[in-house]
């Protein structure tokens, strides 16, 4: 046989560990194999399906028959054109669309992407902790140094910037926010925003704000954009999607907007690495922006409700949790005695077929949480917290 050990990973991830729900999906899958009746509230996939009007224009455009070549790399003119006009809408926000709009395929592979193109060997990456793995795996990639910055409940889950070491600040290239935040359901104000702007122009670093949350809102609240803030393109940059706001998760279709340098980067980063969308899904993308919002309300109340169901069940069974005003997630705090969230998630999983997210996947200062996703069918929802409730009391 040949020898051949010289296949191995390159360095840069020869460290890395497959991405949490890759393995978890494998661990329910045996778990399923033996009998176990799974009930998922892990992954932040909704379980809904987009609205019907959609739907029947990624059919329309796909019976076409010269709508199956490749698309402008990306996004189309019309997709970039949709972007704009959502963001007029909803924010009151003007882009040039072929400048400061580009089209992803869905928005992690922009926040991948950006780290790329930005971030140089040794240059610092702020990322709030707990945080969407995403923005340190993808420094750790470009070799840059990450500092995580807490985002903690006493300070409402919004980073203190003034904590940030000037040694560090000196050599930061990039700073991750992302509100409404994952995995914490917390919001931010728009003074907030104004002064992470300002705090980043005087330091000349770069904000990269990630909101794919930014439509999934309740009683009443409705999340702004960074772009909302005077000069905010010209040192940062947002990811959007429709995965979330238009339970089009498994389309894969998202954008970055914004510092038009940033977004072509991107677009040259990204012309290297993938060949665009099929043209049905950006045309029905388009369909999602511009067309009929109202259904979005609806969707929420339901997310609402589930909610609710959520905060009252784990209440009662002892972990610390408050009602988020937007996103798919409840953060709770372990009920006391409990401080280990991976093997508290473990066990839940073992013994009762509920899956969970342990705080501890998204950081250091996630541990001691646990994340429940609001992704899953009401009534599955009720029935994995009736199923938490009745275990806690067995601990
Ligand atoms: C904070 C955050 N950013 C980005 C993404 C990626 O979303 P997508 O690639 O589906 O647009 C997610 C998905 O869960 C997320 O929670």
């Amino acid at each position: 046989m040949t020898d051949n050990s010289f296949i191995k990973p390159a360095d840069r991830i020869a460290s890395f560990k497959p991405y949490y729900f890759a393995s978890l999906a494998k661990k329910i899958a045996v778990l399923q194999e033996n009998g176990v009746d799974i009930i998922k509230i892990d992954m932040g996939s909704p379980d809904l399906p987009p609205e019907k009007f959609i739907i029947d224009r990624l059919k329309i455009s796909a019976d076409s028959p010269n709508s199956h070549g490749y698309t402008a790399m990306g996004g189309t003119p019309g997709f970039k054109k949709a972007t704009a006009e959502y963001y007029k809408n909803r924010f009151n926000v003007d882009l040039n669309p072929s400048s400061e709009v580009l089209g992803l395929i869905g928005s992690k592979e922009g926040l991948f992407a950006l780290t790329q193109v930005v971030v140089n060997p040794g240059d610092f990456v702020i990322v709030p902790d707990p945080g969407y793995p995403v923005y340190s795996g993808s420094a750790k990639i470009a070799g840059g140094q990450i500092y995580f910055i807490p985002i903690l409940e006493e300070n409402n889950f919004l980073p203190d910037l003034k904590s940030i070491p000037e040694s560090v600040l000196e050599k930061t290239k990039l700073i991750w926010i992302n509100y409404p935040n994952n995995p914490t359901g917390a919001i931010a104000p728009f003074t907030f925003f104004e002064e992470i702007v300002d705090f980043a122009r005087q330091h000349k670093i770069i904000i990269a704000h990630d909101a794919p949350y930014v439509d999934v809102c309740f009683d009443g609240y409705i999340a702004p954009s960074l772009m909302q803030v005077d000069g905010a393109k010209e040192i940062a940059i947002e990811f959007n999607s429709l995965s979330k706001s238009y339970n089009m998760a498994g389309w894969r279709l998202g954008m970055a907007v914004g510092n038009p340098d940033l977004i072509r980067y991107i677009h040259t980063y990204k012309s290297q690495v993938d060949t665009s969308h099929f043209g049905p899904i950006i045309e029905a993308g388009i369909e999602a922006l511009t067309g009929d919002q109202s259904w979005i309300i609806e969707r929420n109340e339901i997310y609402k409700q589930r909610r609710d169901i959520v905060i009252k069940g784990l209440k009662e069974a002892g972990f610390g949790v408050k009602a988020p005003p937007a996103t798919i997630y409840v953060w709770a705090k372990l009920p006391a005695g409990n401080d280990n969230s991976l093997e508290f998630c473990n066990k839940l999983l073992e013994e009762t077929g509920v899956s969970t997210t342990p705080g501890i996947v998204y950081g250091e200062f996630g541990e001691g949480y646990l994340r429940v996703s609001l992704g899953s069918s009401t009534e599955k929802i009720q029935e994995a917290i009736t199923r938490v409730k009745s275990w806690v009391l067995t601990l």
